[in-house]
């Protein structure tokens, strides 16, 4: 019995590190400068109306592909995040950010296959992300597949500084289209939003691993850089994946949580 059950892990563990191969394939080759205009142009249209805690329960649907435990459902990533922060005494505002820095991954619900942004194909919504045009560094995640990227055979995209200036800043680059920007640019649209700028780099940068953690784009970068570096990879160490079995129910964490949303937040819906 017990060797049924290893067998049936080991079968599941090959079979998740080939999602997430395939992922990331599929995001390297679709993952365009233009592409990321037209997700902008479509989906930051702050149309959809929805409580916080509405779209934190949405969560509990989907199942990120580009993360190798599929048994943790999202929702228990957010509230272990914030967790870990209010256990180490952070700032009320930091734990707000922890407990929400992926809900940018709402997209789904209005979301299709063909953008990426759908249950089935996730490689417009999740994942790292890297700059659009300019040169893929080795220093993504399956670097294998940065020629697949067909702006890579663009000469306007394919060298160091690309399109860019030298110096000019992480926030004047575009970077691949997903969650961290669609919930920085729909929380920046929301009046009431007060989350001070940490908060909101934490939540727009989180994913750029090749930049934060890989130590790629070094000519891009401005002088409030090295701040942002010192935000996210403070945020970072609880963003990481932690194997902790304890899950939580949202409705139980909310009562400690509500108020501080409120606070940072207020009361009214969020335009997604
Ligand atoms: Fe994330
Ligand atoms: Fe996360």
């Amino acid at each position: 019995m017990s060797e049924e059950k290893t067998e049936f892990r080991d079968y599941n563990k090959l079979d998740v590190n080939h999602a997430v191969r395939e992922h990331y394939r599929k995001m390297r080759q679709n993952q365009t400068y233009q592409y990321v205009q037209k997700m902008k142009e479509k989906y930051l249209t702050f149309q959809h109306p929805m409580d916080l805690w509405d779209a934190m329960a949405q969560l509990n649907r989907l199942i990120d592909v580009s993360d190798p435990d599929l048994d943790l459902p999202n929702i228990q990533h957010l509230i272990q995040s914030a967790e870990a922060l209010r256990n180490d005494g952070r700032p009320d505002w930091m734990q707000l950010v922890g407990l929400i820095h992926d809900l940018g991954k709402v997209m789904f619900l209005w979301g299709c296959d063909e953008d990426g942004t759908s249950q089935n194909e996730q490689w417009g919504m999740v994942g790292d992300v890297f700059v659009m045009g300019c040169a893929l560094p080795d220093s993504c995640v399956y670097p294998e597949f940065n020629t697949l990227n067909p702006d890579m055979r663009d000469s306007k995209y394919n060298n160091s500084l690309g399109i860019y200036e030298r110096g000019c800043g992480l926030d004047n680059l575009t970077l691949a289209w997903g969650h961290d920007e669609y919930l920085f640019q729909v929380l920046s649209n929301h009046k009431s939003n007060t989350i001070p700028e940490a908060g909101m780099v934490m939540i727009r940068y989180h994913s750029f691993y090749p930049w934060h953690t890989g130590g790629s784009y070094s000519e891009l970068l401005g002088h409030n850089d090295h701040q942002y570096l010192d935000w996210i990879r403070d945020f970072n160490q609880y963003d990481l994946y932690s194997k902790n079995p304890k899950t939580y129910d949202l409705e139980e964490v909310k009562e400690y949580y509500a108020p501080i949303a409120k606070k940072y937040l207020g009361s009214g819906p969020i335009y997604w």
